[in-house]
């Protein structure tokens, strides 16, 4: 019976999992860290200690496995994506890795935007240079702390620089490379031209290799740390969003996720190179060779409920199932909740409107409406999000055939049947439920050689378990979509007031 580790490098913690040979999760473990905010809108953590977070993970799954350490035959690693850990001559972090929520390089994004254009960023690496991205973090690091950004010999990110622990070898794969900003997604390799253009050696950046291919074996050193055998292979692996989508199953196109946890991610994989002129969806490498992936990102999806939890219901906040109890709550209202909207803006927007000045609403009340009403609005708003992001999807020419839902919010029915009355597919849930790990250990599966690609290992691993249809409601929510579609642009030019900003520029966030 073979063993394959799954480990991500998440942003409060690490988690591995061990996957047997059919697919079965035998064992999970966490180990935990923190990110810390020196300022409002910074976010940033120190590498190192990611090391001692991951090897309590892999412990700990091991042992929940009933395994030793020695019996893993293959390791996937997958992580937060963008984190920028600027590393030395010597390989010693130079400073705490700044992270995928760290807004501290906005300034310099607007400046390269300004400087070349969107559309032709679009052209030389799919997407918009945005404040959470890898490279503008760079380029903040050359204005702000001069001395530091002369000694960068070397950019990781985050699972990458946990590699280099496991076996001492510098690799990235393409889907986490894609977040940097200066990745040719369509041609699976860096922007030469780019990183010329804001001066940014070529020579920073590791070899990007196919996520399930093998990259590097345990070293004696982590072996004696860890207890895995010495030589174990290690895959390139992925970036959270590419490897829980192969964790989930989103791996063909026409075949489209939406995840719902603290954000809401709606994924689109795609046979063939396709990008957004504007850049309103991230265009990045899929985990599988030779496709690639769509994705638009909400920066509030069901963290919007837990808003709702405290600021509305307040006697419901320490509930355990203060979720459910919500849920019920709008149950209680009509589909379209008696014409209350609600716009989820709530920590500003990435995707569709990339404005961190964006806030959120409730537009429509009137003296109908009560808490059931609202709570409706909610769960109906953030929907109404993901919708937007999918009729971008739509846009490109990707057919949303079906739609599988994942992350914790998915668990409400009404979630899962409002995004098939908004969505206008069919919607389905699969076996699951730790996706981003899980798809980690199906990439080294693969690279192990368990199956032949990263599909059939879906097929075989994943199963869907409930499918739900657009039902009567479906016309309501419709109409209710025209309206929402026409929130945002009538709002825009008041968001910088009422978010109290001196801007007036649309900001990336
Ligand atoms: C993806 C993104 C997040 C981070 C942290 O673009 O910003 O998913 O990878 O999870």
């Amino acid at each position: 019976m073979s063993h394959f580790l799954g480990i991500d490098v998440g942003t409060s913690g690490t988690k591995a999992l061990v996957v047997d040979d059919e697919g079965v999760v035998v064992g999970s473990g966490t180990g935990h860290h923190e990110p810390e905010v020196p300022r409002g809108g910074w976010s940033q953590q120190d590498a190192e200690d990611w090391w001692p977070s991951t090897t309590a993970a892999i412990a700990s799954a091991c042992r929940d496995a009933g395994i030793g350490p020695e019996a893993i035959d293959a390791i996937g690693l997958t992580g937060q994506m963008h984190g920028l850990v600027a590393l030395d001559q010597e390989m010693r972090p130079i400073r705490p890795a700044i992270l995928w929520n760290d807004g501290r390089c906005e300034p310099q994004c607007h400046e390269v935007e300004a400087r070349f254009g969107i559309e032709r960023l679009v052209e030389l690496t799919g997407n918009r240079m945005l404040a959470g991205f890898t490279a503008p973090k760079l380029l903040w690091m050359r204005e702000h702390e001069p001395e530091a950004y002369a000694r960068v010999a070397t950019v990781l990110l985050p699972k990458d620089w946990i590699r280099f622990k496991l076996s001492g070898v510098v690799a990235m794969d393409v889907s986490d490379a894609s977040g940097t900003a200066v990745f040719d997604c369509r041609n699976r390799t860096w922007s030469d031209d780019l990183l010329a253009a804001l001066e940014l050696p070529r020579s920073w950046w590791p070899p990007a290799a196919e996520s399930p291919e093998v990259v590097a074996k345990v070293s004696s050193e982590a072996a004696a740390e860890t207890g895995l055998r010495v030589g174990v292979p290690i895959v390139a692996g992925a970036g959270d969003q590419a490897a829980s989508a192969v964790g989930t199953g989103l791996v063909d196109e026409g075949t489209i996720g939406a995840a719902l946890g603290t954000s809401g991610v709606t994924f689109a994989p795609t046979g063939s190179w396709r990008a957004t002129p504007d850049g309103t969806l991230h265009a990045f490498c899929h985990a599988v060779p030779g496709r690639w992936h769509l994705m638009g990102v909400m920066l509030s999806g069901a963290g919007s409920l837990d808003w709702f939890r405290h600021a509305v219901t307040p006697d419901l906040a320490d509930d355990t199932d203060a979720f459910e109890k919500i849920e019920a709550l709008a149950d209680q209202a009509p589909a379209g909740a008696a014409d209350l909207l609600f716009l989820p803006y709530l920590s500003g927007e990435r995707t569709p409107h990339p404005d961190a000045n964006a806030r959120g609403a409730f537009i429509g009340l009137d003296r109908r409406h009560e808490r059931a009403h609202l709570a409706r609005a909610v769960f109906e708003g953030v929907t109404h999000g993901l919708a937007d992001c999918l009729d971008l999807v739509r846009g490109t020419g990707v057919e949303a055939g079906i739609v599988r839902l994942s992350g914790g919010g998915m668990k409400s029915r009404l979630w899962k049947q409002t995004c098939a009355d908004l969505f206008r597919t069919p919607v389905v849930t699969t076996t699951t439920t730790e996706g981003t790990a899980f798809g980690a250990a199906i990439l080294a599966a693969v690279g192990a050689g368990r199956f032949e690609d990263v599909p059939t290992a879906c097929t075989s691993w994943i199963h869907e378990t409930e499918r739900l249809e657009p039902g009567p409601d479906a016309d309501i929510l419709a109409a209710r979509h025209e309206v929402h579609a026409k929130l945002y642009p009538a709002l825009r030019n008041l968001f910088p007031a009422i978010a109290g900003s001196a801007s007036t520029e649309g900001s990336t966030s």
